[in-house]
């Protein structure tokens, strides 16, 4: 069985399939990430769903600290390449079986602007990723606003991690549709609180999904069974 542990923001790492991965580790500078990079001892992949500071974050130093490959939209991917990374591009729609398991990047409504690309060239489509670990189907929605094309992923998921932060996302109230959306079993919140301009109640978001799915706050530090 895998799990999931949240690290603030839109952080999470999963283990499961024999490998540690770890999903947008913007801990530097991250006021509430229980981590530090150099707390990280092992690692397999990153996954980046789009270029602005507070996903890619911390990504590029510690892929290269432990020869974990980037998984990321192509142009991000290329960045990253040109940072030294070794990487695995990727762009939406497409699906990938690795060895620990099945990667299939989803639309997200988002800006695609590469932090630290002077020359935007590398700016894409920013991300979000259905995870098939152990059998287990985690949805990291990245940045997004609710968007229709979550219906496709009806019945497709387990556990899905959602923004609710508003402001830069989906807030509360669409957070809960897109809920209704993607049917998931367990619903964690993410993409709050991690700065004033985001600062929301989660229990606003309990009540809103109500019986849809189980609601899972978890604080920086916490882990989730898969
Ligand atoms: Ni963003
Ligand atoms: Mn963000």
């Amino acid at each position: 069985m895998g799990s999931l542990t949240f690290h603030g923001h839109s952080c999470f790492e999963l283990e499961g399939g024999g490998s540690r991965l770890i999903v947008d580790p913007f801990l530097t500078g991250n006021p509430l990430a229980d981590i530090s990079p150099t707390d990280i001892t092992s690692l397999d992949v990153v996954l980046l769903t789009h270029g602005h500071a507070d996903h890619l974050g911390d990504g590029i130093e510690i892929a290269k600290a432990h020869d974990a490959t980037v998984v990321a939209p192509f142009e991000l991917a290329q960045y990253c390449e040109t940072k030294g990374c070794t990487v695995h591009p990727m762009h939406i729609g497409g699906a990938h079986r690795f060895p620990w398991g099945t990667v299939k990047m989803v639309v997200a409504f988002h800006g695609g602007g590469v932090a630290g690309d002077d020359t935007g060239q590398y700016t894409t489509f920013p991300c979000g990723y259905v995870l098939t670990l152990d059998g287990t189907r985690v949805y990291h929605a990245g940045d997004t606003a609710l968007t229709l094309e979550m219906q496709l992923l009806a019945g497709q998921v387990d556990v899905m991690l959602v923004p609710i932060g508003d402001n830069f996302t989906m807030g509360v109230t669409d957070a809960a549709r897109a809920v209704e959306f993607v049917q998931p079993k367990v619903v964690i919140p993410m993409h709050w609180n991690t700065f004033d301009i985001i600062a929301v109640d989660p229990a606003e978001f309990t009540n809103a999904v109500g019986n849809a799915a189980d609601v899972v706050i978890l604080e920086p530090g916490q882990r989730h069974d898969l």
